[in-house]
């Protein structure tokens, strides 16, 4: 997977409402306005959140004739057959399938993966360049990379999560020597400063060295986020006044500073395609007056 320049990003954590499906979604988004091109996968069949954020983001551009860019988008349909093995054969091949389909097209492909351990969601990981980890910022859920004793914070245990990450990364090594770049992030951040989130980013410090990934800067809890979800928009769209009903707040803004700090985090690879068709599409957008197309809005 990505030899051929597609990189991909696989947004993963064993449990639901972490954010995967929001993180992954405004990581695309955020791509395509850089001027790359991306694809997306909805490993997720039983909720398929992302899918949904796809056909909203498209209907809406639609009813308002909105020019705005759409990723290519792939998702698994609910399963038909009773037999288990029928059905994983079916995923399987339709996922291979669609990474064969975006392979050398998409500079990367982001795959968003359920809340729960399915063969698809280990093959997901072992094919990741990237791991995100979206993780709710509490000590409860930092169960999810490791069982942490309550007084110290030190990191007892892995966790079951941690193990299925760790079986990716031998598989991965395995098959063609690379290894997976995991960054975990912690989401929906408290804007009050408390015990709990001071002790969460220690014993985070700690796991980190413990299972080889990096912590990357969070996002903070904030409410654009749900009625953004509606409208298929993100913090990076045009905030229309009309549409949206008001101007882009402070807390938009800082929404978009700390998703571009997680990207910049993320250090992702620009290849020399990708950056010179980039240029190109500069230069093209300067030299009819509207340099502005490329760049993200500030
Ligand atoms: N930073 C955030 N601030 C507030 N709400 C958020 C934030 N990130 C995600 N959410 C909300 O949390 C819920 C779960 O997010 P989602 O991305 O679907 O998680 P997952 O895919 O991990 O299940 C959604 O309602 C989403 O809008
Ligand atoms: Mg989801």
């Amino acid at each position: 997977m990505g030899r051929s320049g597609t990189h991909v990003i696989v947004v993963g954590n064993e449990k639901g409402g972490s954010g995967k499906s929001t993180t992954a979604f405004h990581l695309a988004v955020y791509l395509m306005y850089q001027g790359f091109r991306v694809a997306s996968i909805d490993v997720d069949s039983r909720q398929q959140t992302l899918t949904q954020y796809v056909r909203n983001r498209r209907k809406w551009a639609q009813a308002h004739d909105l020019q705005l860019p759409h990723a290519m988008h792939f998702h698994l349909p609910p399963s038909k057959s009773d037999s288990i093995k029928e059905n994983q054969r079916l995923e399987f091949d339709l996922f291979r399938q669609a990474i064969i389909e975006v392979e050398g097209d998409a500079d990367f492909l982001i795959v968003d993966t359920p809340g729960f351990d399915t063969h698809l969601t280990r093959l997901a990981h072992s094919l990741a360049d990237t791991l995100v980890t979206p993780l709710n910022d509490s000590v409860i859920d930092l169960d999810v990379m490791a069982h942490v004793d309550p007084v110290t914070g030190d990191p007892r245990e892995m966790s079951h999560y941690a193990r299925l990450v760790q079986r990716a990364r031998t598989e991965r090594l395995s098959i063609d020597g690379r290894t997976i770049d995991w960054i975990v992030v912690r989401n929906r951040i408290s804007m009050l400063p408390s015990r709990s989130a001071k002790m969460v980013l220690a014993a985070l410090d700690k796991i980190s060295v413990r299972l080889g990934c990096r912590v990357a800067d969070g996002i903070a809890e904030r409410v654009i986020f749900r009625s953004l979800f509606p409208t298929g928009m993100t913090v990076f769209d045009p905030l229309d006044e009309e549409l949206l009903g008001g101007l882009p707040s402070m807390s938009h803004l800082s929404a978009r500073q700390e998703y571009r700090q997680l990207v910049e985090a993320l250090r992702l690879p620009v290849s020399d395609k990708a950056a010179a068709r980039i240029a190109a599409a500069k230069a093209l957008a300067e030299s009819a007056g509207s340099a502005t197309k490329f760049e993200h809005m500030a």
